[in-house]
């Protein structure tokens, strides 16, 4: 059972509940391993997915997390929602909670808008990804990645490197890193940090962290998030902040590369290293970021639905 009702941001979780999401996830992998992928525990429950921006892995993870708990899983999209007809988001939202759903998992492109949401309503939600400011089911997707592969936190060293301003990532795996015992590094130019830095770990280029590093978290430039051009060219972004073939082989044996997904190929990651990354035994996890979410994310449908 989790303290808060609803889970908007990595700060609504203490470390004892962090813990607790990782311990449920573990036995929630197990069950995605089996062959009927499926278990009774939240059958009579009806989850609704509220998607007001584009997502393939979150919104996927959550449908399938909830069918294999048994949850019955509604998919609002708002491209093809009474929105269109101009309906308000907040009627919107009355019209579904009139439907006695359990829980809601919502997505939007504007900073504070699930909390506003939440705050109107009586049941529990989940933060799907809010404009530039939290992502946590990603930050408790990655964590769980780091512990698996890793086997311990406490003083690993991540570096988070490229768009840092716009990346609710970012924000959200900083502080729940950092709550977990990694030393986090931001790797970023000026122009892709928030004008005050200061408390912040910052190395302007990945040439200076690349050989001491264990996590490469490599960060999705944001295009969609930038009202103004952030970064001189691709050029310049490849020659400080790219991760090629020869800065991976600079890299410690045993560290590992990150990417929440999608990648802009040959801008965080080049080409050849994705095609690598299709290869077994290699250490760039972004599919397991990937296989994490699912297990993570039934943990967390269950933590906050489970013993209602
Ligand atoms: N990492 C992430 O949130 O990806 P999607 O936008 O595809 O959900």
């Amino acid at each position: 059972m989790l303290s808060k009702k609803s889970i908007l941001s990595v700060d609504d979780l203490d470390t004892g509940e962090i813990m607790q999401v990782l311990e449920s996830a573990d036995s929630f992998m197990d069950i995605s391993r089996r062959e009927i992928k499926k278990v009774p525990t939240l059958r009579g429950k009806t989850v609704a997915s509220l998607f007001f921006e584009p997502s393939t892995r979150t919104r996927i993870s959550f449908e399938i997390a909830a069918k294999r708990l048994s949850a019955d899983i509604v998919n609002f999209s708002a491209q093809a929602s009474s929105l269109l007809k101009g309906e308000t988001i907040m009627d919107t939202l009355r019209t579904i909670l009139s439907m006695q759903v359990d829980l809601l998992v919502i997505r939007h492109r504007d900073s504070g808008t699930v909390k506003l949401m939440d705050s109107v309503v009586n049941v529990p939600v989940i933060n799907a990804g809010d404009g530039k400011h939290q992502h946590p089911t990603q930050a408790l997707l990655d964590i769980y990645t780091i512990k698996n592969h890793f086997n311990r936190l406490e003083g690993l060293k991540v570096a988070l490197v490229g768009d840092y301003i716009n990346s609710r990532v970012a924000r959200s795996c900083q502080s729940l890193f950092e709550k977990m015992g990694l030393e986090v590094t931001i790797v970023a130019p000026a122009m892709l940090l928030p004008e005050d830095w200061s408390g912040f770990k910052v190395e302007h280029s990945i040439d200076r962290i690349i050989e001491d590093t264990d996590i490469l978290y490599m960060l999705r430039m944001q295009f969609e998030r930038q009202d103004r051009k952030l970064y001189p060219s691709v050029r310049e972004y490849n020659r400080y902040l790219s991760l090629d073939m020869k800065r991976l082989s600079r890299m410690k044996k045993d560290s590992v590369v990150m990417h929440p997904g999608p990648v802009n190929r040959g801008i965080e990651i080049y080409d050849e290293i994705m095609e690598l990354a299709k290869e077994k035994g290699n250490n760039i996890l972004i599919d397991e970021q990937v296989t994490a979410g699912v297990a993570v994310r039934m943990a967390l449908l269950y933590l906050v639905l489970g013993q209602s």
